[in-house]
């Protein structure tokens, strides 16, 4: 089919990969989510005895490893090597150290040029995710969207994703601290030039996915 990249970009708990990935499903293309490829370098790290605060051994463990992610949003998973890890980056343990990762520099100048190998791989037919995507990974995407959503929705969500088990201290330190962490290297909290905004703070879900098929298809 013809080339359609979605690019979209927002910070943890606006809903974005399963609104990601169900666009996806709508436009039969592939998903990319790109979070999850810096969770399994933070793990690879951790269980390979790499120092996080050791930014030439994190670009180079980025460069040395054997990184499989699914791109079928109806078949996810992340690989490390032949050790399936789809379930462990979700872990709180790795969420608190994920952004030491995102903010070496030569570790996200690999992971970039990865995601841009998997985006041309899919035929240029794939919605992808992340906080970079509109701005550094695919800025000629067809397609190029912020969500965005009000502190108190990105946290009630969070928590609700969570079982509704953690402290609210916890919960800032998973939503608020993280983005704060994050914000340092990438600008993901307005919309570049030419990015489209959807706010889903007062959406739910299926508004949320019409809304931004809407932006699909004013913009492709
Ligand atoms: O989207 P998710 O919360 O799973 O992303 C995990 C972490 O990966 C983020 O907190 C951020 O540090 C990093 N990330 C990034 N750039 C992206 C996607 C994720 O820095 N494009």
């Amino acid at each position: 089919g013809k080339a359609l990249v979605v690019a979209i970009d927002g910070p943890s708990g606006s809903g974005k990969s399963s609104v990601s990935k169900e666009t996806a499903r709508r436009l039969h293309a592939s998903y990319l989510d790109t979070g999850a490829m810096y969770r399994a370098v933070t793990w690879y790290c951790v269980n390979t005895g790499v120092d996080l605060a050791d930014a030439a051994a994190v670009e180079q463990a980025c460069k040395d490893v054997d990184l499989q992610i699914s791109t079928n949003p109806d078949d996810e998973f992340v690989r490390i090597g032949s050790t399936d890890i789809t379930d462990e980056i979700r872990e709180p343990s790795i969420s608190a150290s994920v952004s030491a990762v995102a903010t070496t520099l030569g570790a996200r100048a690999e992971l970039v040029r990865r995601q841009q190998q998997i985006i041309a791989d899919s035929g240029r037919r794939i919605v992808a995710e992340g906080r970079d995507i509109t701005t550094v990974v695919a800025p000629d995407a067809e397609v190029r969207l912020l969500l965005t959503a009000s502190e108190e929705a990105r946290l009630r969500r969070r928590g609700l994703q969570l079982g509704g088990t953690q402290s609210d201290a916890d919960l800032h330190e998973q939503v608020l601290a993280r983005d704060a962490k994050d914000s340092t290297v990438v600008n993901f909290s307005e919309a570049a030039d030419g990015v489209f905004t959807v706010d889903s703070s007062d959406l739910d879900f299926e508004q949320t996915v019409e809304a931004v098929l809407a932006v699909v298809r004013h913009a492709a």
